[in-house]
């Protein structure tokens, strides 16, 4: 009988796979560099890799503009190299979960192509979302709604015949045109592409913005200012009325998937990129949907005993009431690594004054991403401190690549030239992008690349990678590195039942929790040493002081 449920606690690695490990030595990260670091994967006591988007792509948005959803980028590989990546991970006991980008394809997509040569009004056409323009010929976009990545929502086409023609809409960048998903096609080639992978021994799909498919854009557009008034922002409206952002049939789309994923044994998993409403994300979570959906509300916390209690508790409450088990996730490739975002307050780089962890170090993008603005000490220290907490919850563990090293994002560094994210272009001056935690990561403190690869890397690394290099801190007592594979080790060994009893600590800056029939869990957020209950210290964060547990820090006791 295989493990139906091997999900429900799992402890996820992502893997940003251009910038992971190099093979061949032409900079970019490939499939054959992920299969040689397997051993490492397992030593680290994961049970499950999710792979960011390989497919065939010009790199508009890093990969998340696929040109061909069944097949791997030539850059990266052959599909022959990823069912030799699958088999190697699956011998070593780790599942695959792979990335499904269903809200748009790349503008090379053939679909897209053939769109574009195709008429007005043609069968073509119909799988994307074509508009003609407002204006006497057309020439103002239908709506003007501004996309994630800044500027308009809607690009004008020329037409096969060279006259200036009809817009197409894309929520994010121009070359992701976003998909009609009232087109049956659309509908019909995705349960093909989620079957393809399915066959090949994929585990688990991770649904990018699963939030956005469905979408009501027929009619006069309502315009940005009267969707603020009725309080749009990205989440969308609460009644799922928002023209594209978390309508209500959109699970109408993920019943269907459902049933295909019960098809195989075990059933294929899946959880939802949904940026919603909190109350809103159950829907994505449900048995009959997608079964789980990312959580995060830790992710855009500030490293605060309060609000980490908060939200821990309305989570587990939330994945119990859908039949889901909660996620839990500090980092990934679209927000400021957590062990920088702990390091920015309000009075760098002394580390005193607030924490402004808030918007996942958005604002200190905003600002430049500058360096001095980052007590890197204290940010890592505090992210140490909340993976071990998250390793003590009840529910899946999201990692991204590098924080296991204690990675810190790579800020104002990265030359303008050599930036890659459609946020830094579309938004000029506005924005430095996601790039800084996209940087490939330093496996030797020596070497080319920091042992990435023989060839260099495609975004570069500042000099201060070597610090962080796997081979320092491997067999290190203390190192990060070898934090994550005791706590990774102890949660597969105590992990028993999905339950977490608060106890009361009297003290606001400390959280303390027992997994019943396992282990403790305390965090002190504050600044001062704190007692411990009694008992066998399995792993910590910090050094203790004299027995106590030093501020921002946490400890598992049994
Ligand atoms: C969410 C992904 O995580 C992000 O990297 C990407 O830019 C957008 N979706 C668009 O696909």
């Amino acid at each position: 009988m295989k493990d139906h449920n091997w999900w429900r606690q799992a402890a996820v690695y992502q893997i940003y796979p251009r910038s992971f490990a190099d093979s061949n030595g032409d900079g970019l990260g490939d499939i054959r560099g992920i299969t040689g670091k397997v051993s490492y994967l397992k030593s680290l006591g994961i049970d499950a890799v999710w792979l960011s988007p390989f497919y065939p792509s010009a790199l508009a948005d890093g990969g998340y503009d696929v040109d061909d959803y069944r097949n791997v980028d030539p850059k990266l590989g052959t599909l022959e190299d990823f069912d030799e990546m699958t088999a190697a991970l699956h011998d070593a006991g780790i599942k695959l979960i792979v990335d499904i980008v269903p809200n748009h394809s790349s503008n090379r997509h053939k679909w897209f192509k053939e769109a574009l040569a195709s008429p007005k009004g043609s069968a073509a056409r119909d799988r994307y979302i074509f508009r003609d323009g407002l204006g006497e010929n057309g020439e103002l976009p239908p709506s003007d709604w501004v996309s994630v990545f800044g500027g308009p929502t809607w690009e004008r086409i020329t037409e096969p015949d060279g006259s200036p023609g009809q817009w197409y809409f894309h929520i994010f960048a121009k070359e992701q045109p976003d998909f009609n998903w009232d087109n049956l096609e659309v509908r019909a080639d995705f349960l093909k592409t989620l079957r393809f992978w399915s066959d090949r021994g994929v585990d688990g799909f991770r649904i990018d913005v699963a939030h956005a498919l469905t979408k009501d854009l027929e009619g006069a557009l309502p315009t940005r200012a009267e969707l603020e008034a009725k309080g749009a922002d990205a989440e969308g409206f609460l009644d799922g009325s928002h023209p594209y952002w978390d309508r209500n049939e959109v699970h109408e789309i993920y019943a269907q998937w459902r049933k295909l994923f019960n098809e195989y044994n075990p059933p294929r998993t899946a959880v939802a990129e949904a940026w919603v409403h909190t109350d809103r994300r159950p829907r994505y979570a449900s048995p009959e949907g997608l079964g789980q959906a990312f959580n995060f509300d830790l992710l855009q916390a500030d490293f605060d005993a309060a609000q980490f209690r908060t939200i821990i508790t309305k989570n587990l409450a939330e994945a119990a009431a859908s039949g889901a088990s909660s996620t839990w996730v500090f980092s990934n490739h679209d927000v400021v690594r957590h062990a920088t975002r702990y390091g920015l307050t309000a009075a760098t780089p002394a580390g005193e004054g607030e924490i402004m962890a808030g918007l996942a170090g958005k604002e200190w993008l905003l600002d430049g991403g500058r360096r001095e603005d980052v007590n890197a000490e204290l940010g890592l220290r505090r992210a140490r401190a909340a993976s071990l907490l998250m390793f003590a919850l009840p529910g899946s563990a999201y990692l991204y690549q590098g924080e296991e090293l204690g990675l810190q994002e790579v800020g104002n560094e990265i030359p303008d030239s050599e930036r890659q994210d459609p946020a830094f272009y579309r938004n000029k001056g506005v924005e430095i992008g996601r790039d800084g935690c996209r940087v490939p990561l330093p496996w030797t403190t020596e070497g080319s690349s920091f042992g990435f690869g023989d060839g260099g890397a495609h975004l570069p690394q500042p000099e201060w990678f070597a610090a962080y290099a796997a081979d320092s801190q491997a067999g290190i007592h203390g190192s990060t590195l070898e934090l994550y594979r005791a706590a990774l080790r102890l949660r597969r060994e105590l992990q028993a039942v999905e339950e977490l009893e608060w106890i009361e600590t009297g003290n606001p800056k400390v959280l303390h929790f027992n997994r019943p029939g396992g282990w403790q869990s305390i965090t002190n957020f504050g600044d001062t040493p704190v007692d411990l209950p009694p008992g066998v210290v399995l792993v910590s964060s910090a050094p203790l002081e004299h027995g106590k547990l030093p501020g921002n820090s946490t400890v598992w006791v049994r």
